[in-house]
């Protein structure tokens, strides 16, 4: 039942050529109504001021069985609707389309390409990384539940110098078993080895360049050698993005695009936007406030910036993008910039379809974590290391749980993922190994803590019988109509690229659970009572499964 288009319908017979559905708001006191109409919006074309709006609509308003009241306060008009129908119907639609409660087919035709996480080969998976895996994925989920076909897609940085140097570099210093054992860390052992050795004798530089001229030329040797230093890289990030629940579609990185850059760089010049500076091709966007986005270096070879425009010429053509979104941090808010402004320029109408999903920073606080100087927090720690300290609340708390390795798994993952996505992505974030594990306060521990505590109800008291709504307490209804607004919630996110709305609500929904849970004895004598509260708890297990699994978190029987 959609209730504001209902209620647009009826205030038609009251005025006529106006469509009110859009300015019909939630209160913020249920007290007041469910749904009210702010007359002031009406003022302007009415010509009359809001609160002799709302008295005369108020008048010529008629209650149904859907609408039970309409009152008029201050200049607002504020509507009642049947609350035993709504909750009735509303349990009934959770507990029938359950894991699919909150879903729509808005989306249905059209594809998100989401350009997330995108890692860099032989480098180190850190936390800094963490932001974009959580952000994209939950994205990737919630287009997918909107009905959007989603294009996840890991743009590898695997192109550039660096990997002439790491063929030099293993030359040295390293071979296939110390690089099969050692994995990442061997590889960074010897990257800075080079640059520690190249201080000394830069002729090691020109013998890199060297190198990474093979690879891009397709020589056997250089290349079999970059594709073990990207299986080992894919194969280490395979295992957290495992645990994070992430997964990708397309893992087409920035090399995949070397035989397409041509193309570009002729298009470029057919339509007049390259410029020759001091030997090196750019396009000037002074005209725009921004400087220069390169495009060749003066030695002919492509940048990143040259790399994304092939790349999004490629996925237009791939994929035929509804939208494409780009989650990468904030200091590259100019490159994206740059990037859509050369698509625009360039004659692509769709350029306007492209988004940057900009987030802020993390870091982890002072003096929890042995941060030698200089050294990388590797994201696999920090997971690990959440994991652990789970593992030890357990066993603290709840010694005689069955299966605890995989409970602690489920909560120090999922603590660390609704960490990340718990405020406004473009905040930086400090990250607390105790705050993010507390069961008090904005935590995932504390709404899976929710679930498994509907459960345990669940467990005792069997299933929900048939139930007619009695009168509701306000705890109850409250909690009824925060679960009526999950919907909203997931398209409102998706909207504004903004999975922690869902983190937000999940925490509202888990709130209200417990303020429930306290106030209204769920195991009542009462038969219809008892079932009625049931299903609410029922309800509320549903929806909060779902809110998790948007965000890649798995929930748990007991805990
Ligand atoms: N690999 C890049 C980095 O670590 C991020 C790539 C983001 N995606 C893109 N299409 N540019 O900075």
């Amino acid at each position: 039942m959609d209730y504001k288009k209902y209620i647009a319908e009826k205030l038609k017979l009251c005025l006529p050529d106006c469509d009110v559905e859009g300015f019909l708001e939630i209160p913020p006191d249920t007290a007041l109504g469910d749904y009210a109409l702010p007359c002031f919006k009406l003022s302007r074309v009415m010509k009359m001021p809001p609160v002799k709006i709302a008295e005369n609509l108020k008048a010529a308003f008629v209650p149904d069985d859907v609408i039970e009241e309409c009152s008029a306060v201050g200049g607002y008009l504020n509507f009642k609707i049947n609350r035993k129908k709504y909750s009735a119907d509303l349990l009934e639609k959770i507990i029938t389309s359950s894991g699919d409660y909150g879903s729509s087919q808005e989306g249905a035709g059209k594809t998100i390409c989401i350009d997330y996480s995108s890692i860099n080969i032989a480098k180190p998976f850190h936390i800094g990384h963490l932001s974009t895996t959580v952000i994209g994925s939950a994205l990737c989920k919630i287009y997918r539940f909107l009905g959007y076909k989603v294009v996840g897609i890991n743009h590898l940085g695997d192109y550039g110098t660096q990997f002439g140097k790491l063929i030099v570099a293993f030359k040295k210093w390293s071979d296939i078993e110390s690089v099969e054992k050692g994995r990442l860390k061997e590889l960074s052992r010897i990257y800075v080895k080079f640059h520690e050795a190249a201080k000394q004798d830069p002729s090691l530089e020109d013998e890199a360049r060297r190198y990474f001229k093979l690879i891009e030329d397709g020589d056997a040797e250089a290349g079999a050698l970059f594709e073990l230093f990207k299986k080992i890289t894919l194969e280490e990030v395979d295992k957290i993005y495992k645990l994070l629940n992430v997964d990708f579609d397309s893992y087409a990185g920035e090399s995949f695009y070397n035989d397409k850059m041509a193309l570009v760089v002729r298009e470029l010049k057919e339509k007049g936007l390259l410029k020759n500076s001091d030997g090196a091709m750019i396009v000037d966007l002074e005209e725009y406030g921004m400087p220069p986005c390169l495009i060749l270096k003066s030695d002919g070879s492509s940048l990143y910036a040259t790399r994304d425009i092939a790349a999004a010429i490629y996925r237009k053509n791939t994929y035929d993008f509804y939208k494409c979104l780009y989650v990468v941090a904030y200091q590259q808010n100019l490159h994206f910039k740059q990037i859509f402004k050369v698509l625009e320029l360039m004659g692509k109408p769709w350029a306007k379809d492209m988004v940057h999903v900009s987030y802020g920073m993390v870091s982890l606080e002072s003096g929890s974590m042995s941060t030698r100087e200089g050294k990388v927090v590797l994201l696999e720690d920090v997971i690990n290391k959440t994991i652990e300290k789970a593992y030890k609340v357990i066993e603290e708390k709840n010694p005689d749980l069955a299966d605890k390795e995989n409970i602690a798994r489920a909560v120090g993952t999922g603590a660390v993922i609704f960490g990340a996505l718990c405020n406004n992505k473009i905040k930086d974030i400090v990250f607390s190994y105790d705050r993010v594990l507390s069961f008090e306060g904005e935590t995932c521990p504390y709404v899976q803590y929710t679930i498994a505590r509907c459960n345990s109800v669940m467990k005792k008291s069997g299933a929900a019988g048939d139930f007619t709504v009695p009168e509701m307490t306000a705890d109850e209804y409250a909690l009824l109509s925060c679960l009526g607004r999950f919907g909203e919630t997931v398209k409102d996110a998706a909207e504004k690229y903004e999975p922690s709305f869902v983190t937000r609500y999940a925490l509202d929904l888990a709130t209200a659970f417990n303020k429930f849970y306290i106030s209204s004895k769920i195991a009542c004598d009462d038969e219809n009572l008892r079932n009625f509260r049931l299903g609410i708890t029922r309800a509320v297990q549903i929806t909060l499964t779902n809110a998790l699994t948007l965000l890649g978190i798995e929930t748990v029987e007991q805990m």
